[in-house]
């Protein structure tokens, strides 16, 4: 069993720390907000992940966070790097936590292993390999094993993965990266670095492109009388096209597709290669979210200056309280510019909405935002939404005017009840 240090407590570095503590390996995550690590010291997780907790308690005596530098590398063999890469403005990835990163590693001749975890645009590990060379620290090597965990599914994506890629340039460090990954059960491919790197963002990209093209299917279905549910199940039977995301619905958002669609767009350019069809996949998600926007009016007139609507769902998707780039502030942020009242609940993003649109009026239950309404989006497809009282919702809104965003209520239950109801890309 090995020493880790996780440079990063964030999501995928405490995801990490979690699982190969689990596996059996002693790991030492280290960040530099000392408020998260004091949050962590005393038995707090700051991110919302179904299972973490849990895990991380389980297994204390393997795990320690620290902000300091030297106790974080004292052994450790392999350093993973989890630090974030937000998009900048120009659309390129922000690796300044990376190169901060590197200016803090030890200068010491133990033998180690960089891991970089965090996603960034191909090439970026050519360029640390030179800046190590640069500096003379030829002990430090160096591997890129990128993360595919979802958020809301993310310990059993890293313990039960389709696959662990390890990508290095140097011979054995790959297969010395592998053998860590002996307690899970998953193929691992190995590589070179820059094919590793790429691997994350043409995975990323593919899954977004399947979302986006499923999405313009249902915009035709809508206008044909097709049943987008259906074309998406009888397409999933081509084992070549496969089930899983074909879920039409209100566009795709987070923290990765968004961000890494967008990169690679840009890595192509930098390279001088235009890359259409990315351009296309961005501009149908942006559209999608806002399509809501002209069923609204359908129903409710062409100036919905004035009224009511609730937001069910602010969360990017259910099981996480991630807001980021979710369709909800575009819906919410267009509807408060339309001089629509709007109203929202999550079961668990509320704290997090709040710091971003002060001015949007959260409510404590679905039911209170759900009252005197003029119309319901269906934005997050959370259980809670699924299992409402719907009869109930029906006597509390103005209108019973329902929009699924997501395609997951029961449509002819509430037609019965007396809803107009509307999905995605099925004909209302
Ligand atoms: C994604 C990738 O799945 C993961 O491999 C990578 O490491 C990080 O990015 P995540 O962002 O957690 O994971 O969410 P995911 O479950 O993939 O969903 C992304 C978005 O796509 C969500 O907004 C979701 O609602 C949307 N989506 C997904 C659809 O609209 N339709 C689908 O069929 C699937």
């Amino acid at each position: 069993m090995s020493r880790l240090a996780v440079i990063g407590a964030g999501y995928v570095g405490l995801v990490t720390a979690a699982c190969m503590a689990h596996i059996g390996h002693d790991v030492v995550a280290l960040d530099v907000n000392r408020s998260k690590v004091e949050l962590l010291q005393a038995g707090g997780v700051p991110i919302y992940e179904p299972g973490l907790a849990e895990l991380i308690a389980a297994h204390r005596d393997r795990i320690a966070f620290t902000s300091d530098l030297g106790s974080a590398y004292a052994g450790a063999k392999f350093v993973f790097l989890c630090v974030d890469t937000p998009p900048t403005y120009s659309g390129d990835a922000d690796l300044s936590r990376i190169w901060q990163a590197l200016d803090r590693l030890p200068v010491d001749e133990a033998s180690r292993i960089l891991v970089t975890k965090s996603t960034v645009p191909v090439g970026t590990g050519a360029a640390i390999q030179m800046e190590l060379k640069n500096r003379g620290l030829d002990n430090i090597h160096y591997a890129s094993n990128p993360e595919f965990l979802r958020e809301g599914s993310a310990i059993g994506d890293f313990m039960h993965a389709d696959r662990v890629v390890v990508g290095a340039d140097e011979p054995g460090i790959a297969e010395e990266v592998a053998e860590l990954y002996k307690g899970i059960d998953a193929p691992v491919l190995t590589t070179g670095v820059a094919s590793a790197e790429m691997i994350k963002y043409a995975s990323n990209a593919f899954l977004a492109t399947k979302i986006s093209f499923i999405n313009e299917i249902a915009n035709v279905c809508e206008m044909t009388g097709a049943d987008v549910s259906v074309v998406a199940q009888g397409m999933g039977m081509d084992k070549r096209i496969g089930p899983h995301f074909l879920q039409a619905g209100i566009g795709y958002g987070g923290s990765c597709f968004p961000k890494d669609v967008l990169a690679l767009k840009q890595i192509a350019g930098n390279s001088g290669y235009h890359f259409q069809l990315l351009n296309a996949v961005i501009e149908v998600n942006e559209l999608q979210k806002r399509k809501v926007i002209h069923k609204l009016k359908s129903h409710l007139g062409p100036e919905l200056r004035g009224f009511k609507i609730a937001l069910l769902g602010l969360a990017f998707k259910p099981n996480t309280d991630d807001i980021r780039q979710a369709s909800s502030i575009v819906l919410a942020e267009r509807l408060m510019a339309e001089g629509v009242k709007v109203v929202g609940y999550d079961p668990v993003a509320m704290d997090n909405i709040k710091a971003l649109l002060p001015s949007f009026c959260c409510t404590s239950s679905a039911m209170e935002a759900l009252d005197g309404a003029d119309a319901c989006v269906l934005v997050t497809e959370w259980q809670e939404f699924l299992d409402l009282d719907w009869a109930a919702a029906l006597d509390t809104m103005a209108r019973p005017v329902v929009i699924d965003g997501r395609n997951a209520l029961d449509g002819a239950r509430l037609t019965d009840l007396g809803f107009t109801y509307e999905g995605v890309g099925r004909k209302s």
